[in-house]
């Protein structure tokens, strides 16, 4: 039980925690002992349990699995050096989860019972966040149709789940990145704000194509005219230019990223020009040309702060300065370090 809300909590009588080896972390493929459970039934939102990671039984005629009515999300939690744990603003991703879920003819989750289910599942699994610089608990809560009928309609019935499980970096070098002009990843009037499953389905041909070429991830460009940068893989794709940081607004074919909001604010603070806009291919690469493009990186829960060592359009490859040197972007790595491992006061108020 937790102080607000009522869950039922069976704990494992077999922690994996000992025979877990947090030196080899790769990203997503270690889960902690618990996961949460909740099912909508009725119309409402019931059965909250935290119980033993594991398989679900499930119908294999659920609606999910046919037509994709499942969507989720990405959060952080850390451990500070005092022993203290912080979630990274899940109020925010509260708020996404809930768009998501409207897109996608779901029903949403008062804010403050994911913000509540996901703090207390952390709470029994905080023995599995890492101590480690780099490292912390990935939080994946999601939601599922889980009707078994194959009539393209709505759910009725769905789940709410939470696994978490520690991670190290996402990515582990300077990302080689190619601007994608034939495949696109969300329409206007499509689902590219949420956070849909598809989205993340429908990326993986083009990036194994891009993989092929010896591309680490794809920047996406929007889906009429391939002339303006939409994301980078799975993170929003962020850029100085001319001493301006430049990314495309929040729009419907753009997720809001929570990483995203929080350099544009950490920028604003320093003083630093943002413009949240259309941002043309031809600039980045008159940019990448000329000097002007002195960062680029992809922001993502996942990704953190993930630079870019080059960008290639129309089979050029257009080299930008050694990460290493690029203040912007280490500034904004350390400030939010320090912020998230409690090193630093959160005068925002970001840590949960
Ligand atoms: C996250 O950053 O949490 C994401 O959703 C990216 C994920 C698909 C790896």
């Amino acid at each position: 039980m937790t102080d607000t809300l009522d869950i039922k909590i069976t704990k494992t009588q077999h922690s994996r925690l000992a025979e877990t080896d947090f030196n080899t972390l790769p990203f997503g493929k270690v889960f902690s002992d618990h996961m949460f459970v909740a099912d909508y039934i009725d119309g409402e939102w019931k059965n909250f349990e935290i119980l033993p990671y594991g398989p679900i039984l499930m119908s294999p005629a659920i609606s999910a699995l046919h037509y994709g009515q499942s969507f989720f999300e990405g959060i952080k939690a850390y451990k500070h050096a005092d022993g203290k744990v912080s979630i990274f603003r899940p109020d925010k991703n509260a708020i996404r989860f809930n768009k998501s879920a409207e897109r996608l003819c779901m029903p949403t989750l008062p804010e403050e019972v994911f913000v509540q289910t996901i703090a207390a599942l952390v709470d029994i699994d905080r023995d599995w966040i890492p101590g480690k610089a780099n490292h912390a608990l990935y939080i994946r809560p999601f939601m599922f149709a889980t009707d078994p009928f194959l009539g393209v309609n709505p759910s009725a019935t769905y789940k709410f789940v939470v696994i978490v499980g520690p991670v190290g970096p996402y990515f582990s070098k300077p990302l080689r990145v190619k601007i994608e002009t034939h495949y696109t990843r969300a329409a206007e009037g499509g689902m590219g704000f949420a956070k849909a499953a598809g989205n993340y389905g429908s990326s993986m041909l083009p990036a194994r194509k891009a993989a092929e070429e010896g591309f680490d991830q794809l920047i996406w460009t929007d889906a009429k005219e391939h002339k303006y940068i939409e994301e980078m893989g799975a993170a929003n794709a962020m850029f100085l230019l001319d001493g301006t940081l430049i990314t495309a607004e929040a729009k419907d074919t753009i997720l809001d990223g929570v990483t995203r909001d929080t350099v544009i604010a950490l920028a604003k603070s320093w003083g630093i020009p943002v413009e949240e806009r259309k941002v043309s291919v031809a600039e980045l690469i008159e940019g990448a040309k000329n000097g002007k493009l002195t960062d680029a990186f992809g922001a993502g829960t996942a990704a953190t702060i993930a630079s870019v060592a080059s960008i290639s359009y129309n089979g050029e490859e257009y080299f930008l300065s050694d990460p290493q040197t690029r203040e912007f972007s280490k500034k904004v790595l350390s400030t939010l370090d320090d912020i998230k491992y409690g090193r630093a006061e959160d005068t925002n108020g970001w840590n949960y």
